[in-house]
């Protein structure tokens, strides 16, 4: 059955939607939303059990349209995602409104002539985010879904992916472009500061308090403040935060008034929150508040294909400040570029071109040493469980001639039951007949290969 109950925070009314949420009730759930003509709503979700897919195109348009979605399960949000709202990326990509049209880049091993003053960004070059992988297409589809909508977002990557730079392009793809885009680094500040950095305090709040000061949730009013290194805030200010979250009102120090202020907020971290939850160090409903949308940004050793767009990119535009013609990028450097696993991710690859076109005197771009002597392949894939357990019983079934029961069986030498070691060969794909095949071949007799 589903309940709607309506309250009012604020010039803000909220629905809290409970029960099941199915096609028949949409049209009703939809009049009871545009009832609040003029009065800004948003739908909170925090009880709501089931939903189809109906009714998730009708959440994705309410949030397209404006309505923010509180406390939005993950698998409505992952729903969503998939579902896409009405106007999604991929309508926004054949209108070309990403320019992602011009995309035709050469292979990696080829050679490219880079001018002075080439923007080298034929290559997919939304909003200045070079890339064209598909690992980075994702994260432009979930930023592009979620940009027009108020949820709070949780951007986790490593050092250097670009977490700051898509913070960047939600806001300038948000409503909110008109108003400032307030960032704030949790690691930055002493934390006897943080307080009132984020909040403001009043003239003699406290001793070195000798004037008003705003806050960084005043000064994002109608805007995004982008929490950096959220991670590293101190335990006791996760309340805070997560009450100015909740309720879009805080106190500044030294004040009992309550301000109201309209942010959206970014927070990003490159520190495994839910290890840090865990560990006590962090709060698990802030936590939940802030991860209501994760957006994952995949190290840049795990899109090499995004390494040569991204090297051109960077060549050309240090090459135009430093004042530098490179003629060109050999397929060698690109190679050991695309091979390197780069740790500090495109930061990295940024500052080891700048050195580059610096130390490159005309002619072909030269790597300074440091790159090409920390160059090395790509990590083997890792084993996965799996691999390993083949491995392990193909090797057994060699020694017992392709034997699985009886007292000279590779069940007994595995310490398996006959029954459970046949259910797990047939889950591997392991045949005896192979294995015994392979081993024949090897002695230079059997023609097919396990
Ligand atoms: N896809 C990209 N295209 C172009 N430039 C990029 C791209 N990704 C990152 N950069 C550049 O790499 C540098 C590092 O990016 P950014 O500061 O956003 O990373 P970060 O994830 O916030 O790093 P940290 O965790 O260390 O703060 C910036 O100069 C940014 O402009
Ligand atoms: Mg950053």
């Amino acid at each position: 059955m589903l309940r709607i109950e309506r309250s009012v925070r604020g010039p803000l009314v909220v629905f809290a939607v409970s029960g099941r949420v199915g096609v028949k009730n949409i049209t009703e759930l939809q009049r009871i939303v545009d009832s609040e003509a003029g009065q800004r709503k948003a739908l909170n979700l925090k009880d709501l059990t089931l939903v189809d897919r109906h009714a998730v195109g009708f959440l994705a348009r309410c949030e397209a349209e404006g309505t923010p979605l509180e406390n939005c399960p993950i698998y409505v949000r992952q729903w969503i995602v998939r579902e896409g709202p009405p106007s999604s990326f991929s309508e926004l990509r054949r209108k070309e409104t990403f320019g992602m049209k011009t995309m035709h880049e050469t292979s990696g091993t080829e050679e490219r002539t880079v001018h002075q003053g080439d923007t080298g960004s034929s290559a997919a070059d939304f909003h200045g985010i070079v890339g064209r992988s598909a690992a980075l297409q994702r994260v432009l589809r979930l930023v592009e879904t979620v940009a027009t909508t108020d949820a709070a977002i949780l951007i986790r990557g490593e050092t250097g992916t670009g977490k700051e730079l898509i913070a960047g392009l939600i806001h300038r793809l948000s409503k909110r472009r008109g108003g400032p885009l307030v960032k704030f680094n949790c690691t930055a500040i002493p934390a006897g500061l943080l307080e009132s950095e984020l909040f403001g305090h009043e003239r003699g709040a406290f001793t070195s308090a000798i004037a008003r000061r705003l806050g960084r949730f005043e000064l994002a009013n109608n805007g995004t403040l982008f929490l950096d290194e959220i991670g590293d805030l101190q335990l006791d200010l996760q309340p805070k935060l997560l009450r100015v979250l909740e309720e879009q009102a805080f106190e500044r120090i030294g004040s009992t008034q309550m301000i109201r202020t309209d942010v959206r907020v970014i927070a990003a971290t490159n520190r495994p929150l839910e290890e840090l939850v865990e560990a006590g160090e962090f709060r698990a409903d802030l936590f939940y508040r802030l991860n209501v949308f994760p957006i994952d940004l995949p190290p840049l050793r795990e899109r090499t294909e995004d390494i040569p767009p991204l090297v051109r990119h960077f060549v050309a535009h240090h090459a135009r400040n430093v004042g530098r013609r490179i003629d060109a990028i050999s397929p060698d450097v690109i190679d050991t570029l695309v091979r390197y696993p780069w740790p500090g991710n495109v930061r990295e690859l940024q500052h080891v071109l700048h050195r580059a076109v610096i130390l490159s005197d005309g002619g072909s771009l030269e790597l300074p040493p440091l790159a090409v002597k920390a160059a090395r392949p790509p990590a083997p894939r890792a084993k996965t469980y799996d691999d390993a357990l083949r491995e392990h019983i193909v090797e057994v079934l060699r020694e017992t001639n392709g034997i699985v029961a009886g007292p000279r069986g590779a069940a007994l030498r595995l310490g398996l039951k006959r029954t459970t070691l046949v259910s797990k060969m047939e889950k591997l794909g392991i045949t005896p007949d192979r294995v015994v095949s392979t081993l024949a071949q090897e002695k230079g007799r059997a023609v097919h290969r396990y």
